[in-house]
């Protein structure tokens, strides 16, 4: 299937952009250090799911804000699929218990990298294939 370019060059920190890939939202968001400062701070053993679920990294890889983000130098940015894993639901951002994003449907609370903290959804918010393929354009696919 397509991929799809998306042009991120007007997202200052703090700002997110919602796109249509495959059917589904993608939540794409340029995240203030506070909020790569309060994912990093949490404990794996916190986590309900330990895994990164990010399809451009190791199966394996343990679920640390840096396995969640872009990679090393563009850790402020995720782009996830804005489909609740629980029943498919779209969460709200900046919104929940973590200050990440809430399922309104049956109230799973994500954090700022996506990972599900408390509520019915068992898995993180997973990664899509994506890259930067200039320092302003993300393709997604
Ligand atoms: Fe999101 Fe049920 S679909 S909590």
């Amino acid at each position: 299937l397509a991929s799809i370019e998306v042009d991120v060059s007007a997202l200052e920190p703090g700002m997110s952009l919602t796109v249509k890939w495959r059917g589904k939202p993608v939540f794409i968001r340029n995240r203030t250090e506070q909020e790569v400062e309060e994912a990093k701070a949490v404990a794996l053993a916190e986590l309900k799911d330990p895994v990164a679920r990010n399809a451009n990294v190791d199966a394996a890889a343990d679920a640390t804000d840096l396995a969640r983000s872009a990679g090393e130098g563009k850790e402020n940015w995720i782009v996830m699929i804005g489909s609740c894993t629980h029943l498919g639901c779209v969460p709200l951002g900046q919104a929940g218990d973590f200050g990440g994003w809430f399922c309104p449907c049956h109230g799973s609370h994500y954090d700022t990298a996506g990972r599900i903290r408390k509520g019915p959804a068992p898995t993180n918010l997973p990664v899509p294939t994506f890259a930067f393929t200039t320092d302003t354009v993300i393709t997604i696919g």
